[in-house]
């Protein structure tokens, strides 16, 4: 059995916000090129702090700070009490483009179906995301994503279908590579790929039958799955590149 398949009981319409995260989070971590610490880990974004429980009980992390902007630290420290976690997992209410957190406080920052809402934007990696992580640290990212770039009719359905703005925050592997290559100033720790756990993430979510899922299944029958993916980021912060605090 597949490490996600364990937690099928949040694979409701209660727990999923979109295409299945345990899926993207197992990939994500299945497939790290780096050798990561996690003992101090960033959910950054965490929406249900369920990423935050698998990362808990999956990882060798100490601490997990489950870490969002749209659902609050007390409705998730519920769900982290109900299963004996808050030793663990500590819910924060908060930004990510303003972090409270200490320069260099992570070992790791991981982020699931989230990064791309406020991460397109350059400077942001450089100056809101990495100072937090330490030298030697790793920042693991999987978000949807595009295979190709939508052209004619295609792009119209998907302008529809992401509303407008949110359609900017759809970008291909090589964006990101590129994007991240600038960020950065040391390219060796940089990979970044797709994601093979497409259908099984999308078919989670369509089966919860919520309301934005049969809006989903309808839009990518129509011709998104040929264009859509999921990308896996991995940055391993050099130990060159020290954060101001550290160096
Ligand atoms: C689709 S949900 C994914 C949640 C969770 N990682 C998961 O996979 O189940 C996207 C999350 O990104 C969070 N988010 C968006 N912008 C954010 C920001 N600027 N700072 C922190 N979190 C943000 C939202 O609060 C939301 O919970």
């Amino acid at each position: 059995m597949n490490r996600a398949d364990r937690y099928r009981k949040y694979f409701t319409k209660d727990y999923l916000m979109g295409p299945n995260s345990f899926r993207l989070l197992d990939e994500l971590i299945r497939k790290n090129p780096y050798n990561t610490c996690y003992d101090r880990t960033l959910d950054l974004g965490c929406g249900m702090a369920l990423t935050s429980i698998f990362l808990a009980n999956e990882t060798s992390a100490k601490s997990v700070y489950a870490f969002d902007l749209w659902v609050d630290a007390t409705d998730n420290l519920k769900r982290i009490r109900d299963l004996s976690l808050e030793d663990r997992i500590i819910p924060i209410h908060g930004d990510a483009l303003n972090m409270p957190f200490a320069q260099g406080w992570f070992d790791a920052i991981v982020s699931v179906d989230s990064y791309h809402y406020f991460g397109c934007k350059e400077g942001i990696f450089a100056d809101r995301i990495l100072p937090f992580v330490r030298s030697g640290g790793s920042i693991m990212i999987a978000i949807p994503g595009l295979r190709e770039k939508p052209q004619g009719e295609i792009r119209t359905l998907f302008e529809t279908w992401a509303e407008g703005d949110d359609s900017l925050c759809f970008k291909t592997v090589d964006w990101w590579k590129s994007m991240l290559e600038k960020e950065c100033r040391d390219r060796r720790c940089i990979s970044v790929m797709e994601a093979e756990c497409y259908d099984e993430a999308w078919d989670d979510w369509f089966n919860t039958g919520h309301e934005y899922a049969i809006r989903d299944r309808e839009y990518l029958s129509r011709g998104l799955n040929r264009i859509l993916n999921f990308v896996l980021i991995y940055v391993m912060k050099s130990r060159s590149n020290k954060a101001p605090a550290e160096a």
